[in-house]
């Protein structure tokens, strides 16, 4: 198996899982994001950028029977300021890796796409025939890549499972990083400072565990073969609700600072995950309250030590 962003905060679980299940496993990553302590010692490295050209060298070295893709630009504020340098790394960076796995006869890709696809709901819980109608070009640039899947399974007999995540969360996640509602609520307690929400709060997320993400990539490996799932928990949670739920962990009584929604947000997301149960056999194991704990008990830890 080879991970792409195997470095980085979702698939660096991914590999961890990957190795304790017995797999020999390879990351392939440019570590503009990811961190050299995220990457499981018995990993092969190859620190490459997925536009270089040495790319199909390396799965024509490496032989993997799946990839697994992760490698991204996932910063939907940079996507609005720099659409192209998104584009490129997640549209391009995604169809050379395909091509790459074309050469190197490689049986199955497992692609990470995102919630952002579906833009604003015109029903909920969101399931995958909803209409595709991304808010940021980073929603667009997670999407596109889902057609070259399909054409490049049709034409060169690549097999492919696209997983739609909802609101990943958990240990790892950068508190600098965009998607990380839950570790900025967590630095900033931890750092004394009051959270920050954009809006009123009473938008809604679909937040799903970062091992839970995991254990759907595992599931997809032998199934789901040419389809796309979302990988969610089915709930709905106001951004105020986790916020508490945060605070009580830390017996924490400041009062956040609420600013002005930020652009292309989405309003209200759930997503429906009754496809990845019945098709992966796949579940969420971890409540918000079990996800949040050890998130938090991790931040605590790292916080303490620097
Ligand atoms: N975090 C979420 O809530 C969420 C939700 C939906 C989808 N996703 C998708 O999951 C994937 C992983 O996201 P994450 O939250 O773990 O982010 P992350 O930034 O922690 O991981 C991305 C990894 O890709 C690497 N990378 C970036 N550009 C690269 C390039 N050009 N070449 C090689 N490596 C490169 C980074 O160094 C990093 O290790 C992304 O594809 C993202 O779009 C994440």
């Amino acid at each position: 198996m080879l991970v792409t962003g195997g470095a980085g905060f979702i698939a660096s679980h991914i590999v961890d899982l990957l190795i304790e299940q017995g797999n020999h496993v390879a990351i392939l990553d440019n570590f503009s994001t990811g961190r050299e302590e995220f990457v499981n010692s018995q990993a092969v490295v190859y620190k490459e950028d997925i536009l270089d050209d040495q790319l199909t060298n390396i799965l024509l070295d490496f032989n993997p029977e799946v990839i697994i893709h992760h490698a991204a630009q996932i910063d939907v504020q940079t996507s609005i300021k720099r659409p192209a340098f998104d584009a490129q790394i997640n549209v391009v960076g995604t169809i050379k890796l395909l091509e790459a796995c074309k050469a190197a006869r490689v049986r199955k890709i497992i692609y990470a796409s995102s919630a952002a696809v579906y833009g604003n709901p015109i029903y909920l819980p969101v399931d995958e025939r909803h209409p595709i109608a991304p808010l940021s070009f980073y929603g667009v640039s997670k999407h596109t890549p889902e057609h070259y899947l399909e054409v490049f399974s049709q034409q060169f007999d690549l097999d492919y499972t696209i997983l739609r995540y909802a609101n990943v969360y958990g240990v790892r996640q950068d508190p600098k990083g965009e998607g990380g509602v839950v570790s900025m609520f967590i630095d900033k307690i931890l750092g004394l400072q009051q959270p920050i929400i954009y809006g009123d709060g009473k938008q809604t997320r679909d937040f799903i565990y970062v091992k839970d993400v995991a254990n759907a990539n595992i599931a997809a490996l032998n199934s789901g073969s040419k389809g796309t799932y979302n990988i969610s928990c089915n709930l709905q949670t106001t951004v105020n609700d986790l916020l508490l739920t945060i605070s009580l962990l830390y017996n924490h009584k400041g009062t956040p600072i609420y600013k002005e929604m930020r652009s292309a947000d989405i309003i209200h997301s759930c997503l429906d995950n009754s496809a990845a149960r019945r098709d992966l056999r796949w579940e969420p194991l971890y409540t918000l309250k079990d996800g949040l704990k050890e998130t938090c008990e991790y931040y605590s830890h790292h916080y303490a030590n620097g």
